[in-house]
């Protein structure tokens, strides 16, 4: 019993692990395509050139000191100005907070807004979720979803929950799916959150969502992130926006992440990054203002890289369908957003050239690895028991040639595996 409770429970997420152990078996000259990162080879998708000058500029004019509490006002101005031509919402400025990544804002929100013992709510599969929950001592209340609404929860599961729950953590796009909330999904959701609110008065503390958003400029298609606030203005006093560089400008080095809220939540969250330090780096700060400040050249790279992105998920999600229609037990949902695509691979109890049956999830997992070279990430990584055949694939450190390979490895090793005559050519 030498530390506290919560550093004797805590873990620490296997991706980063398996990711590592795969990066390890490349560098000993293995040929592998590593799907598990959601993280980017910069080799492949670097910073814009225009952020890296502006962040060497920012350390040359001596940028070194600390960039203040709130974060450097230039960003937060040229971050109101994207918000409001971007995502129609109006936030000032001082409503917006800037930390190192998003991630000290996700702790710093749940910090601020749940007590130990208190209910948090979120859909599974979820990204961390569950390590944010344990660290401030609360309860998770784990709500299930189901494919065909994108992993998304509908009002039915958060109902029985909602009277007791103090923030329902929701994530859209969503990692690990790549699937969007839709407009309609958003207003049923928020439309709940408000009339709880209105329930519970003054008398105990309102229920609060935490939507993350970090891919949110990240959508393909049709498909665009509506933010909750253009659907439903009254859910304004009651969310927290959780944004910021690392996924959408492929910087998850830089460090750079901002939240935007209720002015007042706002400020208890810049207390707490602030006793954590958890700023980030002043020259990032300058620079990533200066960058977004020239809008045009934003707009244009984030085109590009979206299109890169998007052909790389397309070709994924091609090969998975011509697998599919050639009779093998694999199923995928057409990427809508992010760096991810959701891919089903029914292959529990499919015998193998020696035999021997796979039997769980993690055989089948590490089949693929070995088999096909090609690390996966199933959904039971993201908390998830119900969706066992699932998995996610993200591209952000994969070619178009990884990708090509990896696809035809994995047709090579379904080919070796033999099938009821039920699960094949369903
Ligand atoms: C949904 C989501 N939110 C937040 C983060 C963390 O972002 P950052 O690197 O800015 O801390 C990630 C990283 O994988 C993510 O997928």
């Amino acid at each position: 019993m030498q530390f506290s409770k919560i550093a004797q429970a805590i873990q620490i997420s296997p991706i980063p692990v398996f990711a590592a152990q795969i990066d390890k078996r490349k560098k000993a000259g293995e040929r592998l395509v590593n799907f598990t990162v959601g993280d980017f080879d910069p080799a492949i998708y670097p910073i814009a050139n225009e952020l890296r000058d502006e962040i060497i500029t920012a350390y040359l004019e001596g940028h070194t000191n600390y960039p203040g509490a709130a974060g450097v006002e230039q960003l937060r101005v040229e971050i109101s100005s994207l918000l409001r031509d971007k995502a129609g919402v109006e936030y000032d400025p001082s409503a917006i907070l800037i930390a190192s990544g998003s991630r000290p804002l996700i702790l710093s929100a749940y910090m601020a807004l749940v007590d130990p013992g208190d209910k948090v709510l979120f859909p599974i599969p979820s990204w961390n979720n569950d390590y944010y929950t344990h660290l401030v001592g609360a309860t998770a209340v784990l709500l299930p979803t189901q494919a065909k609404n994108g992993f998304m929860p509908t009002p039915d599961v958060i109902m029985p929950h909602i009277k007791e729950a103090a923030l329902l953590a929701l994530c859209s796009p969503l990692n690990p799916t790549g699937t969007v909330m839709s407009a309609a999904q958003t207003i049923e959701i928020c439309d709940m959150v408000v009339a709880e609110n209105k329930r519970r008065g003054d008398k105990q503390k309102p229920l609060r969502i935490m939507m993350d958003q970090v891919y949110w400029q990240l959508t393909y298609g049709e498909r665009s992130m509506m933010n909750p606030i253009r659907v439903c203005p009254e859910i304004r006093d009651y969310i927290i926006f959780i944004d910021g560089l690392s996924k959408a400008y492929a910087a998850t080095g830089v460090r750079v992440g901002w939240g935007f809220g209720p002015d007042l939540l706002i400020k208890k969250m810049r207390a707490i990054v602030a006793h954590m330090g958890a700023w980030a780096p002043k020259a990032e700060q300058v620079a990533t203002g200066r960058y977004l400040a020239q809008r045009q050249v934003v707009v244009d790279n984030l085109d590009h890289f979206r299109t890169r992105l998007h052909q790389s998920l397309g070709k994924l999600y091609d090969g998975f369908i011509a697998l599919k229609a050639e009779g093998y037990p694999v199923d995928v949902i057409a990427p809508e957003a992010s760096i991810y695509l959701s891919v089903r691979f029914d292959l529990i109890g499919a015998g193998k050239a020696d035999g021997s049956r796979l039997e769980t999830p993690n055989e089948v997992h590490k089949f693929i690895l070995e088999q096909a070279k090609t690390g996966i990430l199933p959904f039971s990584y993201f908390g998830s028991r119900d969706h066992q055949n699932w998995y996610r694939l993200s591209v952000g450190a994969c070619s178009l040639d990884d990708i090509e390979y990896a696809l035809k490895k994995l047709k090579a090793s379904l080919a070796q595996l033999s099938f009821a005559a039920s699960s094949k050519r369903r």
